[in-house]
């Protein structure tokens, strides 16, 4: 079912699935992400009639119909792709798991090994993204994720703040279960006043629709 964009409706930009980041020619620094949560808000955006552009990190997933889908490997791709595509969308919601760091200095012939026992691999920090947009938002609705292992709420709320979002959704990365990939996970969402609303165990599908509606209440 191919579906229009309605006039009136607004651009949600959406990230999604984890970032690579290169040693090599054949070997990066990744994380667990699938990039099934981003999909599925994508898909719910797009049924309600958004303009959505995706922008997706490396997935096996099958692109959503009718959704502007623009790939980006690295965390340094995925922010310029988010830095020209955010200019004309009225919210970002970040669900990529985009690394933390990338390699210091990448190789353009692959590394051998035996010369150099316990190798150090240099990292430098890459950029966060969405604090970046976070300082200079313009009114339009900022989504972040937290990932924690720990300290859920007081970190999913410090994100909160540090990044000017309207809307954090923090997950709790337990040793038993895991959250990455298509099982029923629990989440808190928090808003910029400090309200917080928990769902447990929901499908990523039907946790899309609990936050586009939270999304939909700012009246983007
Ligand atoms: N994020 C980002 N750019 C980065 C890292 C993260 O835009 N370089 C975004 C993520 O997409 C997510 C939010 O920031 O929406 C929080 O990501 P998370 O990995 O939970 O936390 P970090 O800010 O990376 O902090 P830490 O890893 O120390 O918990």
């Amino acid at each position: 079912m191919r579906l229009k964009a309605h006039p009136d409706k607004k651009h949600i930009l959406i990230t999604a699935g984890p970032t690579r980041e290169k040693i090599d020619p054949v070997r990066f620094i990744s994380n667990y992400s699938t990039g099934t949560f981003g999909y599925e808000i994508a898909k719910e955006a797009r049924k309600r009639g958004f303009f959505v552009t995706l922008v997706s990190g490396p997935t096996v997933l099958k692109v959503p119909a009718g959704v502007r889908f623009i790939k980006a490997e690295s965390a340094m791709e995925m922010k310029k792709a988010v830095e020209r595509e955010f200019t004309r969308a009225d919210c970002l919601i970040m669900a990529a798991a985009v690394s933390d760091w990338r390699v210091w200095s990448t190789k353009s012939r692959k590394i051998k090994r035996g010369q150099d026992r316990g190798k150090v691999l240099r990292l430098v920090e890459n950029p966060d993204i969405i604090k970046e947009i976070g300082r200079r938002k313009d009114g339009k609705i900022l989504v972040g994720f937290a990932l924690e292992t720990e300290g859920l709420l007081k970190n999913a709320c410090k994100k909160l703040k540090e990044k000017n979002l309207d809307l954090v959704i923090a997950n709790r990365l337990s040793s038993k279960s895991g959250i990455f990939g298509d099982k029923k996970i629990g989440i808190s969402i928090i808003d910029r006043f400090g309200k917080i609303k928990r769902v447990a165990n929901k499908s990523k599908r039907e946790l899309a629709k609990i936050i586009l509606d939270k999304v939909e209440a700012f009246n983007i």
